[in-house]
């Protein structure tokens, strides 16, 4: 079967996590994506909190499955010639260097353009252009900090909070996947023109709380937020505050202790009280007299005593676990979900199906667990293949660019590749 981006060849000049994050999912949909790693070293993930002395970590391959390696010192003159031929044969360049340093390489926008008016040349850079911090190097944690997302995680007594998720490197390169995929749509459809694609990882966090400036303009407007946690007893200022565990819209829910809660750190489920199912709810815990009771019947009066009303679920949960009480909450239509652990979703049998959660083969280190796909096609069966060797396609990505036997021994001599 062809896969759908069969035949597009795409530079990866990326590292670390915003960048590899992009090239790899477009890798698994078939790109034929050509890490390029300075020689020697390579992509810094390669030897970050390595857990297998000498072997690539699993930092590294987690976020670069799918492709090929050519190792090339792009400030050389042979480098750089190998380079030009690869622009020439591509149809995307991605990178996430610091600030400018492309163009200090000699490889500005204009000179790509000058090389292959088709090139897509997508970067993601911590900020975006001409932004009054354009010229800060950035990763994860800054990113959730500039885009929003820490002052607004966490509890009101602590400090901003980061999250584990990825907000500020794989959601950017998310982001530039899908910018990506819309310039070569683009390219398409005008004459094979090709254009500059740039993500910000300030901007992308910042797309993804867009829920949190909503709640700010209802702040200016009215002085306080329903849904938080410090309504209606406790104090606003004038700016959203941290929410804690609180659903968002109309739906109020909070984290829940389950059975075994004083042992285990994360025998917890998510509970959420959605207005409809309010008499569902009532039955599931055993509250049917609150269905009709004015003074829970609906949301606005049910707000003042929210948590005393999570202090009564929280009872009912005591002598189940988390996964028996959603069990049974499921079967009320109540949505809600255990609070996972890595290792529960490493052992998952539903992810482990799908492929959410996949096994891999690496040459040195064997087998290891990755992330599969998280987007499922009907007419595509994702197939995770290992991360590669530091520089393991050189010799066969310059064939492919015309150099004879004779020319790359002599790039190697030169310690350009
Ligand atoms: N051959 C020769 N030189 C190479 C090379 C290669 N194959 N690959 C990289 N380099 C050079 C670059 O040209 C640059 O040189 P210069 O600064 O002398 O011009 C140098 O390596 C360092 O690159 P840089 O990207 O600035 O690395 P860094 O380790 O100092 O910074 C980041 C790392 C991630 C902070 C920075 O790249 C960054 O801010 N990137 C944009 C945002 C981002 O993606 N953040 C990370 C998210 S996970």
């Amino acid at each position: 079967m062809t896969k759908p981006l069969e035949g597009i060849k795409i530079i990866d000049f990326t590292h670390v996590q915003a960048g590899p994050a992009c090239t790899q999912l477009l890798a698994w949909y078939g790109a034929d994506v050509i890490k390029v790693e300075r020689p020697g070293a390579g992509d810094v993930t390669r030897s970050q909190l390595r857990d297998i002395p000498g072997v690539d970590a699993l930092y590294f391959t987690m976020l670069n499955s799918n492709k090929k390696s050519l190792t090339l010192d792009t400030k050389t003159p042979e480098g750089k010639e190998v380079l030009t031929r690869l622009i020439k044969q591509s149809d995307v360049l991605v990178e996430n260097f610091g600030p400018g340093a492309l163009d200090r390489m000699g490889f500005t926008w204009e000179h790509i353009r000058e090389l292959n008016p088709g090139m897509i040349v997508a970067s993601v850079k911590g900020f975006s252009d001409g932004h009054h911090y354009e010229d800060l190097k950035v990763y994860e944690n800054v990113a959730q900090c500039a885009g929003g997302a820490a002052s607004t995680t966490g509890f009101d007594d602590g400090p901003p909070t980061v999250s584990a998720a990825a907000l500020g490197d794989s959601n950017t390169g998310m982001h530039l996947a899908i910018g990506i995929l819309t310039a070569l749509h683009a390219r398409n459809r005008n004459g094979g023109k090709g254009q500059k694609v740039a993500v910000s990882m300030q901007d992308s966090v910042l797309n993804l709380c867009r829920v949190k400036l909503r709640d700010q303009q209802r702040l200016d407007r009215i002085g306080y937020l329903e849904e938080y946690p410090q309504y209606p007893h406790g104090k606003f200022s004038d700016v959203v505050p941290r929410g804690g565990n609180a659903g968002g819209g109309g739906q109020p829910g909070w984290v829940l202790k389950c059975k075994g809660w004083e042992t285990d750190p994360n025998a917890y489920i998510y509970f959420t009280i959605q207005g409809h199912a309010w008499a569902p709810i009532c039955r599931a815990i055993g509250k049917p007299e609150w269905i009709e009771d004015p003074a829970y019947m609906t949301a606005s009066a049910r707000q003042d005593k929210i948590f005393d009303i999570f202090a009564t679920i929280e009872a009912w949960l005591a002598d189940k676990t988390k996964f028996e009480a959603v069990n049974i909450l499921r079967k009320f239509d109540i949505p809600c979900a255990p609070v996972m652990t890595m290792k529960e979703l490493a052992n998952d049998e539903s992810l482990r199906a799908s492929g959410t959660i996949t096994e891999v083969d690496h040459k040195e280190r064997g087998k290891y667990l990755t992330v599969g796909s998280p987007i499922k096609f009907s007419d595509l069966k994702v197939e995770i293949t290992g991360s590669p060797l530091l520089g393991e396609h050189t010799n066969e990505v310059l064939e492919t660019l015309g150099y004879s036997s004779k020319e790359i021994a002599a790039l190697h001599a030169a310690s350009a590749v």
